[in-house]
């Protein structure tokens, strides 16, 4: 373990427990006020070292700003929008170097769903906005064979920009998995969101949102569509990511992987009408 990884800053578990957790710096301290924490130290390292990333060698000027905190973006009296604007100036990890745009969440400020996805696809970063793509298309039909109105939910994903590498001849750009810095370092965007919209069921799409959700242990091939307590909302469910129905072999398992997906949304629409009931 280096000098800079805390087991807090390994555990999402843990730091999801965490009262009003906000990262103090753009990497992957999630403590301010933690010994732990070692921020100031991390940045001097890095301005010595001239801290070379993504397009090059950068200047002190640039590591300064790098290391910026998204705390200090975020708005004193936020609404979703101003997140949403504060949240294209980000330059929290290396992310935005390579994309078009930040892509943050949408869909209805007091939703009782938030669904979480991964990171916006290419589509997603030309056009700005989630789940507009093959695997948005994927969703929304889904949603529907469900019952769940797409219009009466949130839809966000754990990382704000896309991820990209160029495809064999260059011209495509083929989706990248986050690294799980780059999950930390969004995450208070993702918080924020989560604060404000106060959605009753949270929804995970695919392994990146869940495990930075639910910790490492989490396996949706496992544990899909189980509802689990959380201090994130009432209700945590985890299923496939729609992108990985779009993979499916043959039309014989995409149809297989499709109906359990709509058979874990209904689950959500059941437990949803279920609490609503209880209330
Ligand atoms: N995949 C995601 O996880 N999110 C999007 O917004 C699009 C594709
Ligand atoms: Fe900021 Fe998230 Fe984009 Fe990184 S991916 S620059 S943390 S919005």
């Amino acid at each position: 373990m280096s000098e800079f990884e805390s087991p807090i800053q390994k555990s999402p578990a843990i730091y999801s427990l965490l009262p009003d957790s906000v990262p103090c710096c753009a990497d992957t301290c999630v403590l301010h006020s933690a010994r732990s924490c070692r921020c100031s130290v991390k940045k001097k390292r890095a301005m010595r070292s001239g801290h070379k990333s993504g397009s090059g060698s950068l200047s002190k000027r640039d590591v300064t700003r790098d290391l910026t905190s998204i705390a200090d973006l975020l708005p004193p009296d936020p609404t979703l929008e101003k997140l949403r604007q504060a949240a294209r100036k980000c330059r929290a990890c290396d992310l935005w170097r390579n994309a078009t745009q930040t892509v943050f969440g949408e869909g209805k400020p007091n939703a009782s769903i938030m669904l979480i996805g991964e990171q916006p696809g290419d589509q997603e970063d030309r056009v700005g906005r989630p789940f507009v793509g093959p695997a948005g298309k994927v969703l929304a039909d889904a949603l529907a064979e469900a019952g769940i109105d797409r219009s009466a939910v949130y839809v966000t994903n754990v990382v704000k920009h896309f991820r990209w590498e160029p495809g064999e001849r260059g011209k495509r750009r083929i989706h990248k998995k986050p690294r799980a810095s780059e999950i930390q370092a969004c995450r208070p965007w993702l918080d924020a969101e989560l604060a404000l919209v106060k959605p009753e069921i949270v929804v995970c799409l695919g392994a990146s949102a869940a495990q930075a959700l639910l910790g490492k242990e989490f396996h949706v091939s496992r544990d899909r569509g189980q509802p689990v307590r959380s201090s994130l909302a009432p209700w945590l469910v985890a299923t496939v990511h729609p992108s990985s129905i779009l993979r499916a072999q043959d039309d014989e398992s995409r149809q297989l992987q499709l109906r359990s997906l709509v058979d874990d949304l209904k689950g959500v629409a059941r437990l949803l009408a279920e609490t609503s009931a209880a209330r």
